[in-house]
């Protein structure tokens, strides 16, 4: 089999109710993968792209989080409402989604203004 063409991480890390930040998997369920997942398959890209869960990637304020690899590109707040775009447009025909990508000021930065303040 070739390689993968892409990897699409989808963050499946669930905290306690109550934690300081909140988590893309609140109720467990994982339900964005699986979708994710299931449209890329119906797509025909099952040997292409591999959907894989993710732990926590550091962007919770922006969750639920997704990231497409090579591309690097960075998703956030995905919902369900999502998927079948995401799909369509970046993984078949290779042109992100540009308005989940998340902003660069967001990204592994402590600038970035959702995040709570380090105390
Ligand atoms: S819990 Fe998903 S990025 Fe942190
Ligand atoms: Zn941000």
């Amino acid at each position: 089999m070739a390689k993968y063409e892409r990897h699409v991480f989808v963050c499946t890390n669930r905290r306690e109710p109550g934690s300081p930040r909140p988590s893309c998997n609140a109720d467990g369920k994982a339900e964005l993968h699986k979708q994710i997942k299931q449209a890329a398959d119906a797509a025909g890209l099952k040997d292409r792209v591999r959907i894989n869960t993710s732990g926590c990637m550091d962007q919770c304020e922006h969750g639920p989080t997704v990231v497409v690899y090579p591309d690097a590109v960075w998703y956030g707040h995905v919902t369900a409402e999502d998927v079948a775009e995401l799909v369509q447009s970046h993984l078949v025909e290779g042109r992100p989604v540009e308005r989940l990508v998340l902003a660069d000021a967001c990204i592994h930065t402590v600038a970035c203004e959702h995040r709570p303040a380090k105390g």
